[in-house]
């Protein structure tokens, strides 16, 4: 006969109080490294009483290695759905403490479903990871496991905003679920990424390395970029996923949650002027303009210790998400790179994907120059932030600042490129290139032959900066919209914004693009 209701009440209480995670030892050890259990950070990050949990009872088939003895209940990985700030999200947790959180058949079959519901529900999933892996005793069914999520991930993106939180170990292929989604969250100390770990690295290379050398969180937050934020514990972490889900759409068919207005149209910010040297190769903090434009100040930034001479951010003007995209003239003096592109470029696509609006700050002297940089592909890479701009039909809003510079000027979307408003400060340069080199190249027969090489030199800087070098070259010929009081720059886009909000953009029909990778 079936159970009485009352033996699976306590069923339920029983199996709920065991699976706060595996046994006290384990969760003992959890606590002791600075973890929490799947349970607890689920409290953390789900609105109070919001969790609705998935397949509480799987459990796996698996018989071989002594696994038929051992048939814990959710197989090491809690999912379900909740809510954040009142808006629903799709979870998984691994839960370390159960088979060191390792994937086999029943725990991906677990996500796999998470992943699908999200999908259908058209919102966002949220996946915590501390795992040792592919489930070893389960061989080849662990790896299939991982190929489903793989394959939801993509047929996910651009549809669901997807979160990768790293709480623990995320070793070989299990790194390249985090790898497909849209943000990457690491914990210092405690989560580590990497394909191969530091014992095949030894064994490979004779090169002994530990687990956060070889992928811990300060790596991939500042080397590699694999990590999108960095933050030194769980809880911290956590609360910052909260925020970046407060600023993200549902999905790519709903607008990004909007605040009541701001009255930004109207604003004037005198710090502005102040923040911003007026000699263009002075160096300023470009976050210090970011924080005068965007509401309250207040923004979430990306790879913020990874390629910082560019930098991405998403924040609200007049109440709505905008992605900032801005040159850093602190850092390298701003000039674009090959992991600048990069980082950009994937920022630009998202935004693009999930009708964020975006509004470019440009400050750039150009692309680095070197053997190492051409050597590196920048061509290649800078293709990527050309691509991703070409592509976008949110609306877009460009701010020249101070100066843009040759191809650095095109890519940083420019009018040619496809931005609806152009706006310039009165002091800024727009050319091909600087004074000094375009007259070294132009009259370089003329200084060779002068009786007074520099006299003509000063001479004919003075007229290129005058004929070619000011933001009206640029606004007579319809590449700038608008000279404006560097004070009225929020105020402006807010405008800007307000006017593009109807944007809808039209792409040709097609597969998909050839975008450089
Ligand atoms: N498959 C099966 N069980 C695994 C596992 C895996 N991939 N990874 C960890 N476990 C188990 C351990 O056997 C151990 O079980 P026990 O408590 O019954 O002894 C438990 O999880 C905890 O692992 P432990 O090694 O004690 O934790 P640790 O913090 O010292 O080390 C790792 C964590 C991830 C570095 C280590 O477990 C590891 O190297 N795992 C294998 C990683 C790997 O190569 N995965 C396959 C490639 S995708």
């Amino acid at each position: 006969p079936p159970p009485s209701m009352d033996v699976l009440r306590e069923r339920h209480a029983g199996l709920r109080a065991r699976i706060v995670g595996g046994d006290r030892a384990a969760i003992e050890r959890q606590h002791r490294l600075g973890k929490l259990t799947a349970r607890e950070r689920l409290d953390l990050l789900l609105d109070e009483g919001s969790f609705v949990e998935t397949d509480l009872y799987r459990r796996h088939q698996a018989t071989g290695l002594g696994m038929g003895d051992r048939r814990p209940h959710t197989d090491g990985v809690i999912t379900g759905s909740g809510e954040i700030f009142g808006r629903r999200v799709f979870v998984y947790a691994q839960d370390f403490t159960v088979f060191g959180g390792s994937l086999g058949e029943a725990h991906a079959a677990k996500i796999h479903k998470v992943m699908d519901l999200a999908l259908e529900n058209g919102a966002p999933l949220i996946g915590l990871n501390d795992s040792g892996g592919a489930r070893i005793q389960e061989g080849v069914m662990a790896l299939n496991g991982y190929g489903g999520i793989f394959r939801r991930n993509v047929r996910a993106s651009g549809v669901i905003p997807q979160i990768s939180v790293i709480m623990g170990p995320c070793a070989g292929g299990a790194a390249y679920s985090p790898a497909l989604t849209d943000f990457t969250f690491m914990v210092r100390g405690t989560a580590q990424m990497y394909l191969t770990g530091p014992d095949v690295v030894e064994a490979v290379s004779g090169h002994r390395v530990s687990h956060a050398e070889l992928g811990g969180a300060d790596v991939h937050g500042e080397r590699t970029g694999v990590a999108t934020f960095v933050y030194d514990d769980e809880e911290t972490c956590l609360a910052e996923v909260r925020y970046l889900v407060s600023l993200l759409p549902s999905n790519n068919l709903e607008p990004a949650p909007a605040l009541p207005p701001t009255g930004a149209a109207d604003d004037e910010r005198p710090r502005l002027a102040e923040i911003v040297p007026v000699e263009p190769n002075k160096p300023y903090d470009m976050h210090r303009v970011v924080e005068e434009l965007v509401d309250g100040g207040e923004f979430i930034e990306l790879h913020e210790q990874w390629a910082r001479n560019v930098i991405c951010a998403l924040g609200r003007i007049d109440g709505e998400v905008v992605g900032v995209v801005a040159n850093q003239p602190m850092v390298l003096a701003g000039v674009l790179d090959a992991d600048a592109a990069q980082k950009a470029a994937r920022f630009v696509r998202f935004c693009d994907a999930f009708g964020i609006p975006l509004v470019t700050l440009v400050d750039v002297p150009g692309f680095l120059p070197g053997v190492e940089q051409e050597h590196d592909g920048i061509i290649r890479h800078g293709a990527k932030l050309l691509y991703a701009y070409c592509e976008a039909t949110v609306p877009r809003v460009q701010v020249i600042l101070r100066k843009a510079y040759g191809g650095a000027y095109i890519v940083m979307d420019s009018r040619s490129i496809g931005c609806d408003l152009s706006l310039a400060w009165p002091t800024n340069e727009i050319a091909v290139m600087g004074a000094e080199g375009a007259v070294n190249v132009v009259f370089r027969k003329q200084l060779a032959a002068a009786d007074d090489p520099a006299a003509l030199r000063a001479e004919l800087i003075a007229e290129y900066t005058r004929q070619l070098v000011h933001p009206l070259f640029s606004a007579e010929r319809g590449l700038v919209d608008d000279v404006i009081d560097p004070v009225q720059t929020r105020a402006a886009v807010a405008r800007g914004l307000a006017m593009l909000r109807q944007k809808r953009g039209a792409a040709p029909q097609r597969k998909h693009g050839n975008v450089p990778l």
